[in-house]
């Protein structure tokens, strides 16, 4: 038996050495060392051993298996090491190749137009409020001067969930809702941006669902001199320093008085252009005092405090600002058109 291990060690050596690839050497460990292998083989032969004889031959046959496994890890790396070179020299990696280009996203012209709304705010003091999209018939409605009949309501017909629930066709009910979450009479300056929904065309310059942003100031001693200088500065922050403003006398309920307001065309700065339709002004939001009701039915005291309110669409401001003709090219997710901002 000793002199079978000598030549089936004498084989495996011959046979690893002679391995020429990773394939080969783990068929030669198959062969010698495997379950079926020959060393097991022998291993089996052991049981006609006597009881002597049988811890010499074990001793050899662990020294044989302990050996060769050696040699195979050995040979192994050996060739893998090979392997990796001869790759490595087929390949060739040309370090001054140009790199490839990133494709990253960008944000939404919408939200480019919203942040820079939201930034110009802020640096005036504004905090950032938010309300709910689906929202009660009284913050929507009733809390802002526009009890169930109100003929004011027509021009906002909206998705009733129920009765009394619906899709907020404006972002003034957040006003109301801030006004709540403070102490009666302590000052307010916010902002509050969001989406609306109204029962509306979907045509070059209408959509069912938009965005506004909602401004409310409170403290005592605020004045109409305070909303015009407010929007006036936002005016010139967002289209330029030469830009005008000029106000036209408007009914909002929520608001005595209440105003329209316009700014200088941003494209003709006043001439008369297709985009102003040659008045040379272009209507941007609708402002106004906060009405003394709407003061009260939030908690707060009129007599005390004074305010002021105003809403704009962002859409309109970013098709100004970007010189776009129709507001569907910022809902239709068209990257060719997205790609340019
Ligand atoms: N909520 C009005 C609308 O959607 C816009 C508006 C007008 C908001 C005047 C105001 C305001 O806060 O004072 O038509």
């Amino acid at each position: 038996m000793e002199t079978q291990i000598k030549d089936l060690r004498g084989r495996a050596e011959a046979a690893i050495s002679a391995a020429s690839d990773l394939k080969e050497l783990d068929e030669v460990r198959v062969k010698f060392l495997g379950k079926k292998g020959e060393l097991t083989g022998l291993l089996r032969g052991m049981s006609q051993l006597t009881a002597e004889e049988r811890p010499l031959i074990g001793k050899i046959v662990n020294e044989a298996r302990a050996d060769l496994e050696q040699l195979l890890a050995d040979k192994n790396s050996q060739l893998k090491a090979a392997e990796l070179q001869a790759k490595l020299a087929t390949e060739k990696i040309d370090v001054t190749l140009p790199g490839r280009r990133v494709h990253a996203g960008h944000l939404h012209p919408l939200t480019l137009t919203l942040n820079r709304v939201k930034e110009i705010f802020m640096s005036m003091g504004y905090s950032v409020e938010e309300g709910p999209e689906v929202e009660t018939d009284y913050y929507n409605f009733e809390a802002l001067n526009l009890p169930k009949d109100h003929p004011a309501r027509d021009m906002q017909d909206s998705f009733y969930i129920t009765e009394d629930i619906l899709l907020r066709t404006q972002t003034s009910p957040v006003q109301a809702r801030t006004m709540e979450r403070h102490e009666p009479n302590t000052p307010i300056r916010m902002i509050a941006p969001g989406r609306v929904y109204r029962r509306d065309d979907y045509d070059a310059s209408h959509s069912p669902m938009f965005t506004q942003v909602e401004g409310l100031v409170i403290d005592e001693g605020i004045s109409f001199a305070d909303l015009k200088g407010t929007l006036e500065d936002f005016s010139k922050k967002i289209f330029g320093d030469k830009t005008k403003i000029r106000l036209r006398p408007s009914f909002f309920p929520f608001t005595e008085p209440s105003a329209e307001v316009d700014v200088s065309c941003v494209m003709c700065h006043g001439e008369g252009c297709k985009v102003c339709q040659g008045t040379g002004w272009l209507e941007i939001l609708g402002a106004g005092m906060v009405h003394p009701d709407v003061l009260k039915m939030s908690g707060y005291d009129p007599a005390q405090v004074s305010g002021f309110a105003f809403g704009l669409g962002i859409e309109r401001i970013a098709m100004l600002t970007y010189g776009l003709d129709d507001m569907r090219l910022l809902y239709d997710n068209d990257v060719r058109f997205l790609k340019q901002f």
